[in-house]
């Protein structure tokens, strides 16, 4: 019998990694050796994909001309597009209308659906130019509005906004966004993208691996707390209701959403930038209401359990703020960190052993089969 392990694989260390790297104990996140805090400030998502793929910042050049190819893929295969809206239509799931669409641009892209770096990593550039496509048009035609034409000349957090509202966003706006996308970007070992190298160690192709990503970050314990926190600072309503609430779902030993994690033993240092964002959001938008509510259930649960908030706290508010549906909250996580996940399926296939780990068993010793009529 193989031995148990920890839990869940607490604190087990599966394989090694180039890309990002967590230090839970000082709060720490780095992609490819830059922290997380500089390139919020400093770079924009697409610095930021590149840098997850090749490992370097982009030059200038390269810059611009993965700018201009993510833009000049944004547009969806018409099979893609009609399967969005009736998707539409039956008021599908965001994160199921994803994962189907996923699996119809794998059937439409024939060309990139082998494991060839070259073709992995053109399949990575379709998933991650189409994924703000597909999300804003579901939304527009649910709320029976026509679909935006993706725009050409713009950088995927001004376009997804402008994809979703029908009109160029506030600069400022789309710069929070942005800043959103890099800080979603990547996690190490998270259980999505842990799920997608699982996928990827059997030699299947980067489309299975991000439908079997997406499907591990519709869980409420992943990428699904963010639409549950806004559900909650909504039902809480007013700042003054904040403590009581929290004490109320604690004393009923369920979780208060956006908080806790499993290697940050301080501050996630994203939800530090987010907590940055969500105030100066407020300021702008001249509606501090959810800042407020959500410092007030951050010091609440701080003095109860003495949890810090994790990277869906404020991601819920800033969202929201940025005009942002509730329900789509996952989905646009999943646009970023579909860079992430492509980026682990490129690294796994380049230096791959299939993942097959062993199960503790606990179930009943050899023992002989009881016919039919025996029992
Ligand atoms: N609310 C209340 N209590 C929480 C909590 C939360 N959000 N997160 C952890 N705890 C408590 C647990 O009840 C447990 O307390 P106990 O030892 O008194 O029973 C202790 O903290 C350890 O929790 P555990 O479930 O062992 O941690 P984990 O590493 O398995 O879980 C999460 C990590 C993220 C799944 C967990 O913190 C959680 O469920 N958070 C809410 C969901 C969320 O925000 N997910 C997004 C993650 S980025």
């Amino acid at each position: 019998m193989a031995m148990p392990t920890a839990a869940g694989l607490e604190d087990v260390v599966v394989g090694p990694t180039a890309i990002s790297d967590v230090n839970g104990q000082i709060g720490q996140l780095i992609y490819r050796g830059y922290d997380i805090r500089d390139l919020a400030r400093e770079s924009t998502f697409e610095e930021v994909v590149w840098l997850l793929w090749h490992g370097e910042l982009p030059s200038a050049k390269e810059l611009g001309d993965f700018q201009r190819e993510l833009a000049a893929e944004r547009p969806l295969p018409d099979d893609v597009a009609t399967l969005i809206d009736q998707l539409a239509a039956r008021a599908a799931p965001p994160m199921t209308m994803l994962r189907l669409a996923t699996s119809l641009l794998e059937v439409e892209d024939r060309g990139v659906r082998g494991i060839a770096p070259e073709e992995e990593l053109r399949a990575s550039l379709h998933l991650v130019a189409r994924f703000p496509t597909i999300v804003a048009r579901f939304h527009r035609r649910r709320q029976g509005l026509a679909p935006v034409t993706p725009p050409a000349d713009t950088d995927t957090a001004t376009a997804f906004l402008t994809m979703l509202h029908g009109a160029p966003p506030d600069p400022a706006d789309s710069r929070d966004f942005d800043t959103l996308l890099i800080l979603h970007a990547d996690h190490e070992f998270n259980a999505s993208t842990f799920a997608a190298r699982v996928i990827a160690a059997t030699l299947a192709n980067v489309f299975a691996a991000v439908d079997g990503a997406i499907a591990a970050l519709s869980g409420p314990l992943h990428g699904g707390a963010n639409e549950r926190v806004m559900a909650m600072l909504e039902a809480i309503g007013t700042p003054d209701r904040a403590e009581a609430y929290v004490q109320q779902i604690l004393a009923q030993r369920q979780r208060v959403m956006g908080f806790g994690h499993r290697v940050y033993k301080v501050e996630d240092p994203r939800a530090t930038v987010l907590r940055q964002i969500c105030r100066q959001l407020g300021q702008r938008k001249h509606d501090s209401r959810w800042y407020d509510i959500a410092e007030r259930v951050a010091e609440a649960v701080w003095n109860a359990k003495h949890l810090f908030p994790n990277v869906d706290f404020f991601s819920a508010p800033v969202q929201y703020m940025l005009g942002i549906p509730i329900d789509l909250f996952t989905v646009v996580f999943a646009i970023s960190r579909v860079s992430g996940w492509t980026a682990h399926v490129m690294e796994q296939h380049a230096n791959n052993r299939l993942i097959r780990p062993r199960g503790a068993y606990v179930g009943p010793a050899p023992r002989p089969y009881v016919p039919l009529s025996a029992r």
